[in-house]
């Protein structure tokens, strides 16, 4: 039982952790049965030398009689910056057996202190103004180095995008660098290592810059929301075989030119002129003698932090699914691609023709009946990319840097000669969150919806997590985060992904407690998120716990929802929230219902019921034993508001809409006994409406959990597999390969809904998503970090066999069954060191199983790690 995959932070080999007490973890390759750790012992090393000799100068854990193999936090001597430290760790095995010691894993910190930086903030003199941009500045200077390196590390940001360059080589993979905070609050670096990009004598060190969030377009509201221009801030520190070391770092030696990248905006797209490429300019021996010096900025005194999630990667290529579709027009024709899928990310362009030529790229979701590009629903996104030939005989290939867009169909305009099929690419990218999760399913239609829900992810993972990819918004919604993070934390690994970004909910609280809307902020709107939305700030750190095991989100947060819950308490009147007479901002509602209306102070109110009843959970977590009876109380009170203002005598919850009666469900809110009359009326609503939801983005998550939670998961998969709208499976009989935003986006009667507010790529409605992997496959979390899994699978009407697993931080979790002939088959893959109880299906009770397990007294079986076959 060799322990494996050692991560610290969530990651293998982390550069710049700039947490000073790291969190280590590993997991087992067996699939034995029982297979569980009794002990544990770490050894950190200041070299790779004495971790060979099993010294742990660092830190030594000795032996810990401990079954924890996730988290486990780094207790040695203080780390100075950029220290580069191994380990290893080895464990005893439930019958005390001691395994091997790992193989090594290392990580290194990054730069703890303001003083550890040598660099300045450096830019082109000229800034573009609130309508107009200016092109995208290169820069570059020339260091000598006495000798070869060891080892090289470069530590780099910016205010704005960047790309950083070595000797004619890009740095790392990552696009959109240094990814969006509040730059007024914060900014992140990244860490490279560029050992084998340098060499002694001469090199060149050189970089891109480009608007970005910082200064590019952001929503509707224009240009420059942070700051005027970009600016370069970061250094390459050397290592040489005595010991000693070197620092280059951006300052006012660094000259600037325009090159060919005449716009970029992450909203409008970028125009290329390929005639003005700077050809050498990252390489030694350049003529820059007509470049001019950087301008040098203050310090605005920001501070800078390590990366706590990850970059954004190009993580696919996608080709047309067929030849390019020819659109007759005046003086010559369009050019249409279809890529088969809704994605979020450029293409590569391929093309041969003569010098001075501008093709013009578009970029669209879907097409109008004449075939033709739809573009109404960007807003005022332009998505659109030129590029400029600069004749080379051989061809040319390009890629925008700096921008992306939300597309299926790509319309090309002036390409020279008839374009092929191979002229276009479609690269995809997003925030690198590596996939975790696997689900299908024996209904074509509902794999294909969990196809489209991880589209939806990966679209809108940029980053930070964003309502859509194409329109002029791509902002972190709130409450399309919360509503989709338990779903999220399913697909891939977002544990790194939502502690970058409740970070940024910190930095956008503003001092009264508020929560916006959208985070990072732009100021807009208000500065209360309002019902469902602001709620986040509790939510998803709390899913983050529960499916990663994670409780330093909880401990690092506690003071940021200890605020929100005061500025929550000090608003509600007799503990209802946005009170008729409230004059604060009310929320958004359930955002899109179908003719079903739910009081804004009505969700209110069951949130903050809601979040107090988290609260008091997570102070249980954190062993604040007053704050969990406080928090505890503030829940019964709230509750007892809700049921003196929406809850009739009977049972009956006014007025009656689906997600008044789920909220009140899913939250505990009703008294003893009524559940069973919610429960009726819920469904009844549901009938009523030929089996349809009203349900918008507040609601609709809560459906199927609450339906199976009322012993009602009939009518759970009556709605899954219903095609006509309102409803999930529409959109995927209409061909989608994303969720959308409406559940009527396009309907055979209406056409499009409202262009003002019609995305193809919004993933609050992918939410559903959760429960096909909790509820029909049975993956869901018995202990924090899936230590035990409660596996408790639920045919429905329908579906015949489900294959899912998920990589949980424990290790990799199977379920797969299979109904045949009256007969229940279970495939279960429980991962070493957690354990499982299982739960035969309705209609199944006498679940069998050759192995050792314990029986439950509900007639659940407990079983350990390993590989099983269950029937029933
Ligand atoms: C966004 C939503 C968001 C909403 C607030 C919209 O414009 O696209 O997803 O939650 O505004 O109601």
């Amino acid at each position: 039982m060799t322990p494996v995959r050692l991560r610290c932070e969530y990651q293998e080999r982390p550069l710049g952790i700039d947490v000073l007490h790291p969190r280590l973890s590993w997991q087992f390759e067996t699939e034995r049965q029982g297979a569980a750790q009794a002990a544990y012992e770490v050894l950190v090393a200041s070299s790779i030398m004495s971790l060979d000799q099993d010294e742990g100068d660092l830190w030594s854990s000795g032996r810990v009689e401990l079954d924890q193999s996730i988290h486990i936090c780094y207790e040695g001597r203080a780390l100075n910056s950029a220290e580069r430290v191994f380990w290893k760790v080895r464990i005893w095995d439930e019958s005390g057996t001691e395994s091997r010691w790992s193989s090594p894993a290392q990580w290194e910190m990054g730069l703890l202190e303001r003083s550890d930086w040598q660099a300045e903030w450096i830019g082109s003199s000229l800034a573009g103004g609130q309508r107009t941009a200016v092109p995208a500045p290169f820069l570059r200077t020339e260091v000598s180095l006495t000798r070869q390196p060891v080892e090289a590390r470069l530590y780099a940001t910016a205010l704005g995008v960047y790309e950083f360059y070595i000797n004619g080589r890009r740095v790392g993979e990552d696009f959109f660098a240094p990814g969006w905070t509040d730059y007024r609050q914060r900014v992140q670096y990244q860490v490279y290592d560029v050992s084998h990009l340098l060499t002694e004598g001469e090199n060149v060190l050189g970089a891109v810059l480009s608007d970005g969030w910082y200064c590019g377009n952001v929503e509707w509201r224009g240009r420059q929301l942070y700051g005027d221009r970009p600016w370069l801030f970061g250094q390459v520190v050397v290592q040489y075989d005595d010991g000693s070391s070197e620092t280059f770092a951006t300052n006012g030696a660094w000259k600037t030119a325009f090159g060919p990248i005449l716009e970029s905006d992450m909203l409008m797209g970028e125009s290329y002129d390929a005639q003005r490429e700077l050809t050498g300019w990252d390489k030694v021996g350049y003529d820059d003698a007509g470049w001019q010096a950087v301008t040098v900025k203050d310090d605005p005194g920001v501070p800078l932090v390590g990366m706590r999630g990850p970059t954004v990667k190009a993580t696919q290529e996608i080709a047309p699914v067929g030849d390019p579709v020819k659109i007759d027009r005046w003086p010559a024709p369009d050019y249409i691609y279809d890529l088969g899928q809704n994605m979020v990310g450029f293409v590569r362009l391929k093309v041969k023709g003569e010098a001075g030529k501008t093709i013009r790229l578009r970029f669209g979701e879907v097409l109008t009946d004449k075939g033709t590009l739809y573009t109404e629903n960007l807003r005022s996104a332009k998505q659109t990319d030129y590029y400029t030939l600069k004749g080379d005989p051989e061809g040319e290939i390009w890629e925008p840097r700096f921008t992306f867009h939300g597309f299926r169909y790509v319309e090309v305009r002036d390409f020279p000669g008839e374009p092929t099929r191979e002229a276009i690419t479609g690269i995809v990218v997003h925030s690198d969150t590596p996939k975790t999760g696997e689900f299908e399913c024996s209904d074509e239609l509902v794999t294909q919806l969990q196809r489209n829900i991880d589209w939806g992810q990966r679209g809108n993972f940029v980053d930070v997590p964003t309502d859509c990819p194409q329109r002029d918004e791509r902002l972190g919604w709130t409450g399309d985060a919360q509503v989709f993070v338990r779903t999220a934390a399913f697909n891939r690994d977002v544990a790194g992904f939502f502690t970058k970004w409740a970070n940024d909910c910190r930095d956008a609280q503003s001092a009264k407690g508020e929560i916006p809307p959208t985070v990072p902020t732009t100021g807009v709107v208000s500065e209360d998120g309002g019902p469902a939305w602001a709620d986040a700030a509790i939510i998803c750190p709390w899913t983050i716990y529960l499916t990663y095991g994670d409780k330093r989100i909880l401990e690092e947060n506690y003071d940021v929802m200890e605020r929100f819950m005061g500025y929550l308490e000090s608003t509600a009147k007799d503990h209802i929230r946005c009170y008729s007479d409230y004059e604060g901002f009310k929320g958004f509602g359930d955002w899109l219902s179908i003719k079903a209306e739910t009081p804004h102070d009505l969700i209110g109110t069951a949130f903050l019921a809601y979040d107090a009843d988290l609260m008091s959970r997570i102070a249980g977590v954190l062993g604040k034993a007053e704050d969990e009876t406080r928090y505890r109380e503030l829940f019964e009170t709230v509750k007892a508001a809700f049921q003196r203002r929406y809850v009739t005598p009977d049972g009956l919850v006014t007025p009656q809409t689906q997600t008044a009666y789920l909220l009140a469900l899913h939250f505990n809110l009703l008294p003893e006994g009524a559940r069973e009359t919610a429960a009726l009326e819920l469904v009844a609503d549901m009938k009523k409406r030929g089996w349809h939801l009203s349900a918008g983005f507040v609601g609709s998550s809560y459906v199927n959990p609450v339906l199976s939670a009322v012993g009602r998961d009939d009518v759970a998969f009556r709605l899954l597999l219903q095609q006509t709208w309102p409803s999930w499976l529409y959109a995927v009989t209409k061909g989608a390969t994303t969720i959308w935003e409406r559940w009527d986006g396009w309907t055979e009667e209406n056409g499009f809904q409202d262009a003002g507010m019609n995305s193809f790529n919004h993933y609050a409605y992918g939410a559903i998503g959760s429960w096909l992997y909790e509820r029909v496959a049975g993956i869901d979390v018995g202990a924090p970090g899936y230590k035990q899994i409660r596996m408790a699978p639920t045919p429905g009407e329908g579906i015949t066999w489900v294959k899912a697993s998920l990589e949980s931080v424990h290790g990799r979790i199977e379920s797969s069954w299979r109904i045949e002939d009256g007969r229940f088959t279970w495939d279960v893959l429980v991962p070493a060191n957690a354990t499982a109880i299982v739960s035969p299906p309705e209609g199944f009770n006498d679940l069998k199983l050759d192995a050792p397990h314990e029986k439950q007294p509900d007639g659940s079986l407990l079983i350990k790690a390993g590989r099983y076959k269950l029937t029933a």
